[in-house]
């Protein structure tokens, strides 16, 4: 098998040919035939990710076809056209992941390679009507956008919701997510065209958040958000608590933009604000995101898609963010 591996801090990944996988007891193994990168992978190949310990094979996303199942694995399963749920153990609890949760790609070897292996639970049908690329594009950035959204976030239909950083891939499908809800969608981006793009998948419109001011032009063009999903953290997270309608839910899933300054606490507690936060999801929000991608036809939204070959090519793109959606990698 070929595996784009990383060998060691802050290097490109290797092309590498290794031995074919063979399941152990409750595993799988898949031909993968794509895969999709996610901001974690830049995060990882630049240093800036916990736990990093090479060798490892990244790659949290993927779409193919089991070949080998372990021992007690339903045999069924061999020839089957999969998608893989990456967050593996995420345990009973469905408020929180156990302490043993762990993304594929990091500390296990995950999906920038053609083969890939699994716990066998961690398998779901491919999405009817969805491409092998459109499928890997699906797991972990829908799963978060999901769960985020429903799960932390109790979206619903009429409502206004603002979501951040619009060009990524979580937000991407947040924006989708939200819009077949009959939520009324609005965005922030650092480019108009993307704003654009976002509109003709269904936003009411968009602001630059690089403008000094644009929360007070969101306020007076479109009104306060019940709800924001945000990206970004940073600076002007603080401002997102002065934007958002009294008694309304900020849902924060990561930190692109770094730490907060500070936060208004009389701002959070006068306007009676609920700030969460949310990580990927668990199994349930994962097989509730499939149902409600194939109920409304959803196509996940691709920017690009790379030969694996190129995999170190596609992550430094990500540097500077140029994309609306996902990365996608094809493999076979
Ligand atoms: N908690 C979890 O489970 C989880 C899961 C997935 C991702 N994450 C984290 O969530 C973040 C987004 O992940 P992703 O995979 O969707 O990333 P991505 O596809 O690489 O997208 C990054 C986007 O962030 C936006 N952005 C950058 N700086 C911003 C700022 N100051 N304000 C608002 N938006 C800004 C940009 O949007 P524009 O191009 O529109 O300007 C950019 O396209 C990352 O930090 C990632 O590590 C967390």
């Amino acid at each position: 098998m070929k595996a784009m591996t990383l060998i060691g801090r802050k290097v490109p990944l290797q092309l590498q040919q290794r031995d074919d996988l063979t399941p152990a007891e409750g595993q799988v193994v898949i031909k993968l035939k794509a895969a999709a990168l996610n901001r974690r992978d830049y995060w990882i190949t630049v240093g800036l990710y916990p736990g990093i310990k090479p060798p490892v094979v990244l790659g949290s996303d993927g779409a193919g076809i089991v070949s080998a199942c372990g021992a007690g694995v339903d045999p069924g399963w061999e020839g089957q056209e999969v998608i893989l749920n990456p967050g593996i153990s995420w345990g009973g609890n469905p408020t929180v992941q156990s302490e043993g949760f762990h993304i594929l790609g990091l500390p296990a070897d995950g999906t920038f390679a053609s083969e890939v292996v699994v716990p066998a639970e961690q398998l779901h049908r491919k999405p009817a009507g969805l491409t092998w690329e459109e499928s890997a594009a699906l797991p972990l950035a829908g799963v978060t956008a999901y769960r985020a959204l429903f799960t932390q976030g109790n979206a619903a239909a009429g409502e206004r919701i603002l979501i951040t950083g619009i060009g990524g891939g979580v937000a991407t499908f947040a924006l989708q997510f939200a819009v077949a809800l009959g939520a009324e969608v609005w965005v922030t981006s650092s480019s108009p065209s993307k704003i654009e793009r976002a509109m003709s998948l269904g936003a009411k419109g968009g602001f630059d958040y690089r403008e000094d001011g644009w929360q007070k032009k969101h306020a007076s063009q479109a009104g306060a958000p019940d709800l924001i999903i945000d990206g970004a953290g940073g600076p002007a997270y603080c401002s997102l608590l002065e934007l958002v309608a009294p008694g309304g839910r900020i849902i924060n899933y990561g930190a692109t933009a770094g730490a907060p300054e500070k936060i208004d606490m009389f701002k959070v507690f006068w306007k009676q604000l609920q700030l969460r936060g949310s990580t990927m999801g668990s199994p349930d929000d994962f097989s509730d995101m499939l149902r409600f991608v194939e109920k409304h036809h959803l196509k996940p939204v691709i920017d690009a898609v790379h030969a694996l070959e190129k995999t170190n090519q596609a992550i430094e793109q990500m540097r500077s963010s140029p994309q609306f959606g996902k990365y996608v990698l094809q493999i076979s």
